[in-house]
């Protein structure tokens, strides 16, 4: 499937072009050079006699109707937002796959009919928050999160009218009520498969996750005329704070934590720090090793704070439990695998994914392929052809199994 797995890998080089930044890949939720994403997707859907739509919360979504109405349906796809400077492979490339397996089931009259759905927002980084799109569809978007606002202001629900959207309309990108499993195929993000030299792995399960921001309220003043002893700098109580979660989390083992992200009041070098925010990325395979960590790392920082005069507050955004895959839908892909020759690996996804959302809402299976380098969230991120190719073989056989186990 040689032809067909460097489509795919144009359709990511494609999409990558559709960037807020010259030089560099950075597509935010429902950012103008989504739009030129949606004509890329819409036309290659319209050539696979897909009918089209947006959804309220921004999903592009294709349906093919290959059977009659009553059968089953698969939802197929991945993200298609980033990270800022990215690679051109997370998330895209599940979708530009999504539409590779239409072409299969369409040529092999599989028993399926699928929905391919191109997730609007998937990575937390516009609002802070993630899984915006899969939410939706899996019916578990709370409209609170209308009012979040980004850096720039404007708040999800603005993000959404402004693409063209009607967010009132939300409830309706609820699934399918016969949706039947979701099955995502995404590049690995580390060096595990590289390290075993193997192409692709079941993932039977996905870590949690916790997100928020630490928030440090000291006193800004003048960098010349207050004394050292006379300050409550947030900068410096933030710079602890970091230190403090990393040698928590390396001595705890089993976590890793990322506080990536900080914003500074008034943010100028010669005044001292007033406000600063932090954010935290925590996560683990076990949820309560992960909840325990979190009530510690926010006990540390309420000491450095009372330490040095300076006020914090912790503010959630995400506790996101570990997800399972289903059983039943990862024992047919491990199947799948062995059929066309590969190792049944399994393992646990460090990244979050979709699919721990869609799995609250229908059975849902996960393929990874091999990350040349481990390399992700980062430009230098690459697939290798061979590793499509063994995706594209595994998941022509998973369509196969999966249209017979169901009928
Ligand atoms: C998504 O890419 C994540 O941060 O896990
Ligand atoms: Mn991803
Ligand atoms: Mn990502």
């Amino acid at each position: 499937m040689r032809k067909e797995a460097e489509r795919a890998i144009a359709l990511c080089r494609a999409i990558a072009t559709c960037s807020e930044e010259p030089g560099r890949i950075t597509r935010r939720y429902l950012a103008e050079p989504v739009h030129a994403v949606h004509a890329l997707l819409r036309a290659r859907m319209a050539a696979l006699g897909m009918s089209v739509r947006v959804d309220a919360v921004g999903n592009l979504r294709g349906v093919w109707m290959g059977r009659p109405a009553h059968a089953k349906r698969l939802l197929l796809g991945s993200h298609i937002d980033t990270v800022p400077d990215a690679g051109a492979f997370d998330g895209v490339l599940g979708v530009a796959l999504a539409l590779e397996f239409v072409e299969i089931a369409r040529k092999e009259k599989l028993a399926v009919n699928i929905e391919v759905v191109a997730f609007s927002e998937e990575e937390g980084v516009r609002f802070g928050v993630p899984f915006l799109g899969s939410r939706a569809i899996a019916g578990k978007f709370d409209v609170e999160l209308l009012a979040l606002r980004g850096t720039d202001g404007v708040s999800v629900e603005e993000a959404i009218r402004n693409f063209g959207l009607r967010p009132e309309e939300i409830a309706q990108a609820d699934s399918h009520p016969e949706l039947d499993g979701f099955f995502e195929v995404h590049i690995e993000q580390g060096p595990v498969l590289e390290s075993e030299d193997l192409s692709i792995a079941v993932v039977e399960s996905i870590v949690g996750q916790t997100r928020g921001e630490m928030r440090f309220a000291g006193t800004a003043n003048h960098a010349g005329t207050t004394p050292m002893r006379l300050r409550h700098d947030a900068m410096t109580a933030a710079a602890e704070w970091m230190l403090a979660v990393e040698k928590f989390v390396i001595e705890a083992k089993g976590l890793v934590a990322t506080t990536g992200k900080i914003e500074v009041e008034p943010n100028a070098g010669n005044v001292i720090a007033g406000r600063v925010g932090v954010t935290l990325d925590l996560r683990a395979a076990q949820d309560e090793s992960r909840v325990e960590a979190l009530k510690a790392l926010i006990g540390i920082g309420y000491e450095i704070g009372k330490r040095r005069g300076v006020s914090v507050e912790w503010h959630s955004k995400l506790d996101q439990s570990a997800v399972p895959m289903d059983e039943r839908l990862t024992a047919l892909l491990g199947a799948s695998l062995e059929a066309c020759g590969y190792p049944d690996r399994v393992m646990t996804s460090g990244a979050g994914h979709d699919a721990m959302v869609l799995a609250a809402r229908t059975p849902t299976a996960m393929l990874f392929l091999r990350s040349p380098g481990g390399v992700s969230h980062h430009p230098g991120e690459n697939v290798r052809v061979e590793d499509v190719e063994a995706a594209l073989h595994v998941g022509k056989d998973f369509l196969r199994r999966f249209s017979s186990a169901i009928r």
